[in-house]
């Protein structure tokens, strides 16, 4: 209590903070952001505020973090970290192939887990985290973050209006281009992503999130095909090293759902881009459109449908991009990361409902081991369901 207010101090354990997810999306503009914005409150007189821990192996990393803030509490001791009863959280943003054990271990000291996606670099064991997590009776959260990006909450809204009448096909344009490192410009992802070997990959990597988008905005995937491909056989390395690209880096994945809509979903590393933003989702129904980037949207009706016709020896008569209008800001909108988090702090501590857990988790897993299955029998897979 201080001043009225009960104020519910949360030891988180931020394992894998050090890196870019962990310091940017985790540690600064979620955990630091709500420590400075004052907590989460959760009603006039209570109010839950994160008390961080920052585990890692370089002392001098996590001093130079923890600077960022007050007292911010760091360790290279997770033993004694999660012996500590006072963390009653224990969250990983390490490299995918560390994270099962390290949410396994935190599992057995009694900790409530959220933590990265991928959840494990397996069905089996990302769905065994889930099994472990709800025997414990643990809680346990994924990051699930597009859902809250601002230009994906718009979509969501068009689809309560019913704006689209009947939704047809859904069409996913993500990448960029990920500089090899060979001009002299860093390469603005680690390289461990380009090698299968340390469980890189961008199927892993996108398929995970495209799961939760579909299944959460237009409808539960049925089956996909998935084909993979390698486009830039080598890059260099942090330490300035070549080293041989084993992993894919673009995926063009073709899902069905079981309402009829076809989802495609193209995702790359080796894309320039000349769109609206480094993702682009466009919704097609029979009463209007809407293409989503990060932060915007903008939508046409049926009525404002422009009567294209092909015709290659005239410039167009119609100036496609004019004929579109842009969602308004109906809300203000928070780092999706943070929202996320203040979520789930809340399910914690006040048992809110959170239904982003280990199990939707392994959906994500699961669709991108299928998609590496469809790649290799260059075939159409099922996607069987998993049990909650
Ligand atoms: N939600 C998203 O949009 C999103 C985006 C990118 C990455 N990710 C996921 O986040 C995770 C981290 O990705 P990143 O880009 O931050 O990677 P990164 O390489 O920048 O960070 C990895 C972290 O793991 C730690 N680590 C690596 N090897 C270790 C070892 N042997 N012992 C102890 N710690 C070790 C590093 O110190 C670092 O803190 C990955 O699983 C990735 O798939 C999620």
């Amino acid at each position: 209590m201080s001043n009225g207010i009960k104020i519910h101090k949360v030891g988180i354990i931020m394992n894998g903070v050090t890196g870019r997810m962990g310091t940017n999306q985790h540690y600064i503009r979620s955990i630091l952001a709500i420590i400075k914005q004052g907590g989460v409150k959760v009603g006039d007189t209570e109010v839950i505020m994160p008390d961080p821990i920052l585990v890692g192996r370089s002392e001098i990393k996590l001093q130079k973090l923890a600077a960022m803030g007050q007292n911010i509490r760091y360790t290279t001791d997770l033993d004694a970290a999660l012996a500590d009863p006072q963390n009653i959280i224990y969250f990983d943003s390490q490299t995918t192939s560390r994270r099962a054990d390290g949410v396994k271990k935190a599992i057995a000291a009694g900790k409530h887990v959220y933590c990265e996606k991928p959840t494990a670099v397996s069905t089996e064991k990302a769905y065994e985290l889930y099994q472990i997590a709800k025997k414990a009776g643990v809680k346990h959260g994924v990051v699930q973050d597009k859902l809250w990006l601002p230009g994906l909450v718009k979509l969501q809204t068009l689809i309560k209006e019913g704006f689209f009448g009947e939704i047809l096909s859904v069409r996913g344009e993500f990448g960029y281009w990920v500089f090899e490192g060979n001009t002299g410009v860093t390469p603005q992802r680690p390289s461990w992503n380009y090698r299968k070997e340390d469980d890189g990959g961008i199927i892993v990597d996108m398929l995970c999130h495209w799961r939760y988008v579909i299944a959460n905005i237009f409808g539960n995937i049925k089956s996909l095909t998935c084909l993979g491909a390698t486009h830039i056989k080598e890059r260099i390395d942090e330490a300035g090293k070549p080293y041989k690209c084993t992993a894919d880096d673009s995926a063009y994945a073709t899902f069905e759902l079981d309402n009829g809509v076809i989802c495609h979903f193209n995702s790359s590393w080796d894309v320039r881009v000349r769109r609206d933003d480094v993702l682009t989702i466009q919704v097609d129904g029979t009463k209007g459109s809407a293409v989503a980037g990060l932060r915007d949207c903008v939508c046409q009706h049926a009525s404002a449908t422009p009567r294209c016709v092909w015709n290659p020896d005239i410039d167009s008569p119609v100036k496609y991009a004019d004929g579109w209008n842009r969602v308004p800001d109906y809300q203000e909108f928070d780092n999706a990361f943070k929202i996320q988090w203040e979520l789930f702090l809340r399910h914690v501590v006040k048992d809110e409902p959170f239904r982003w857990g280990l199990l939707e988790g392994a959906k994500g897993v699961q669709l991108a081991e299928l998609g590496i299955a469809s790649w290799d029998k260059r075939a159409w897979v099922d996607v069987p369901e998993l049990q909650a």
